[in-house]
């Protein structure tokens, strides 16, 4: 019998999210939950969950929501949603901006990593949690104070839950993957900044992808499906 599984993604409704949503609900035996601002059509096996992550109150209302009971063998979660920020450097950023940045790439997935390893302690199957993190958290990007701290952030938040789980023998494995560089409405975003607050720009126009989201939303899935190959917690999908 195959194994029946539950995978939670935020940020669902484009990008990498979609495309990993879009290959999961194909998948026999699978139940996908998937968060986003924009709705998204419900399917068989998939619920939408429409909420915005920078709303922390509003997230904590609905965590019950997000991660349901049941009979899983493999539950997976993936901190996928995230924001490029405003690309402006320090003294012209808008206070508005500073906030929204660590609500959505720190807050929200503090908060839905502490509620899964809460909700699912006791689960005796499979359970993992991925966040999705980028290069520039180990880098100094002009213009990217927020995005670099937050993913920074992201990272090390990943590092102590896994060595907590480890303390605690939870089984929890965990993981911060670099996409690497995936043509997303995110970059999109990236080549639509101001010239004098990002020196970048130019580089970023020419950047070639590591690929489509769909081919790295493959490798997401093999690192989910072969936890054991990775030993790091801190993986590139440019070195597998
Ligand atoms: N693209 C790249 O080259 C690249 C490189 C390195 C790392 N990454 C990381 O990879 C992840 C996916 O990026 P992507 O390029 O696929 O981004 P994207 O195309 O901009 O999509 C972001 C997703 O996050 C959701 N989201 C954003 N803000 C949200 C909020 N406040 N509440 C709920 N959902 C929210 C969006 O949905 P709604 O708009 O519907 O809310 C969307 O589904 C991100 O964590 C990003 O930092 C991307």
């Amino acid at each position: 019998m195959e194994k029946k599984s539950l995978y939670i993604i935020t940020g669902a409704s484009k990008g990498l999210g979609l495309a990993l949503k879009n290959t999961l609900i194909k998948l026999p035996h699978t139940s996908v939950i998937g968060v986003s601002r924009s709705p998204i059509q419900a399917e068989n096996n998939f619920t939408p969950i429409q909420l915005d992550l920078e709303d922390s109150e509003s997230l904590i209302n609905k965590i019950t929501e997000i991660f349901p009971k049941g009979e899983y063998e493999e539950i997976v979660l993936i901190n996928n949603a995230g924001w490029i920020g405003e690309i402006a450097y320090n003294g012209n950023l808008s206070s508005e901006a500073i906030v929204s940045i660590h609500a959505v790439n720190v807050i929200a997935p503090a908060l839905l990593m502490n509620a899964f390893m809460k909700t699912y302690k006791h689960h005796k199957g499979s359970k993992i949690i991925v966040n999705i993190t980028s290069g520039a958290a180990a880098k100094v990007v002009d213009g990217w104070s927020g995005y670099s701290a937050s993913k920074a952030a992201l990272n090390q938040m990943t590092l102590i839950a896994q060595k907590e789980s480890e303390i605690k023998h939870l089984g929890f494995k965990l993981f911060a993957l670099s996409p690497g560089v995936i043509d997303t409405p995110m970059q999109a975003s990236i080549r639509s900044a101001r010239p004098n607050e990002f020196s970048s720009l130019a580089k970023f126009k020419s950047l070639k992808e590591d690929g489509e989201s769909e081919v790295i939303a493959q490798k997401v899935l093999y690192l989910i499906a072969h936890p054991n190959e990775f030993e790091e917690v801190l993986q590139d999908v440019r070195k597998f």
